[in-house]
């Protein structure tokens, strides 16, 4: 906290910029000119500053438009991993952008707003989850991407929804596993490996609130579409779908199909990608149990064009870490990341 505070002073003084703002609202609210074209301006200080923008497929489609790399979790750490620009402007949650801070220490990555949380990641508090670790002490600790530095300082490897299974796969069948923190992916896994993996009770707060009973009678008035499914989603959507994916395998799954019309439950953004692809397909967002006709992560949809703008042209807000932290952070990352390059699943 001491060395974010220093280090916003230190930038911030001459700019006039209050940075306890900053702290209180998550990103600099600063008001730009409405008449600025903010895609050419922000093409211009990616290349002023070498900066790459790397964006999550739950992004808004103007944020989509604009990067340099739209990927899954297990794409976008990849790509982090590999770049050679010097700012990485992370348009994504603050797991991701702090997943490629722990991959590159000597550079500045940028979250255009620090309050894009997660509901998983929330959904498992450190104290709690080391209290339950030291429970299970022959247990080893896969936890899934969507987590803390600090969730994945406590783990042996960490997975994302396109590598978990060749990652268990690598496993010895007998071997005891902690499984963390998505309690329907977890499950997802053991019926499908077969294995009993110990999970942790957490979800996410989109992919939980799918309305089985909407999705039932969408699928019966739309009886040549196929559902789709993130195995975020609980169980009983899960073993309704046709097709259980990332968000990477299913926009594949959707671009190589023969069929032509999906019913999509996952976060609506990657409906972007999906109608871009396959103009002439049709895609239908999965209905949530509220009033919404469409799913979209509050975390994700706080990131804006123009925030995105502002944080590259001020290069805040940054992510910062604690280096023991982020040590202890990486090993478990870069084990997912030798395992999947050796299962092929990443270049
Ligand atoms: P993937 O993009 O890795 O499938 O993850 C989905 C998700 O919920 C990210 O927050
Ligand atoms: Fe987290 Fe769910 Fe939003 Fe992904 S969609 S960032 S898992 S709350």
């Amino acid at each position: 906290m001491f060395y974010i505070n220093v280090l916003l002073n230190t930038i911030t003084r001459d700019m006039n910029i209050d940075i306890s703002k900053i702290e209180a609202t998550g990103f600099l609210d600063i008001d730009i000119n409405p008449t600025i074209d903010l895609f050419a301006d922000i093409n211009k200080l990616k290349k002023e500053k070498n900066a790459i923008v790397l964006a999550h497929y739950y992004q808004e489609p103007d944020i989509q438009d604009v990067a340099d790399y739209i990927g899954d979790s297990l794409g976008l750490a990849q790509k982090a991993a590999n770049t050679d620009a010097d700012i990485i402007v992370f348009a994504g949650v603050h797991f991701m952008a702090e997943t490629a801070k722990i991959l590159n220490p000597t550079k500045k990555v940028l979250l255009p707003d620090l309050k894009a949380g997660c509901s998983l990641a929330d959904s498992a508090p450190a104290n709690l989850f080391k209290a339950f670790k030291d429970k299970h002490p022959e247990h080893l600790v896969i936890s899934y991407i969507n987590c803390t530095a600090d969730i994945k300082a406590l783990s042996d490897i960490i997975c994302t929804s396109s590598n978990a299974e060749a990652i268990l796969n690598s496993l010895p069948k007998d071997q005891k596993i902690i499984f963390a923190p998505d309690k329907n992916l977890g499950g997802y896994l053991n019926k499908k490996t077969g294995r009993n993996m110990l999970l942790w009770n957490g979800a996410c707060m989109v992919h939980e609130i799918f309305s089985l009973e909407k999705i039932t009678k969408l699928k019966i008035r739309h009886p040549k579409a196929q559902l789709i499914s993130h195995p975020e989603c609980e169980e009983a959507v899960l073993n309704i779908s046709d097709y259980v994916g990332s968000t990477t395998q299913l926009l594949k799954y959707a671009q190589t199909s023969d069929v032509n019309e999906f019913i999509v439950a996952t976060e609506t953004g990657i409906l972007h990608q999906m109608q871009i692809s396959t103009p002439n397909k049709t895609f239908i967002p999965a209905p949530p149990n509220n009033s919404c006709a469409c799913n979209d992560c509050p975390h994700m949809k706080l990131n804006t064009l123009e925030k995105l703008y502002i944080c590259m042209q001020y290069e805040l807000p940054e992510i910062t870490m604690n280096e023991t932290l982020r040590i202890a952070a990486k090993k478990p990352i870069d084990r997912m990341l030798e395992i999947s390059k050796a299962a092929g699943l990443v270049g």
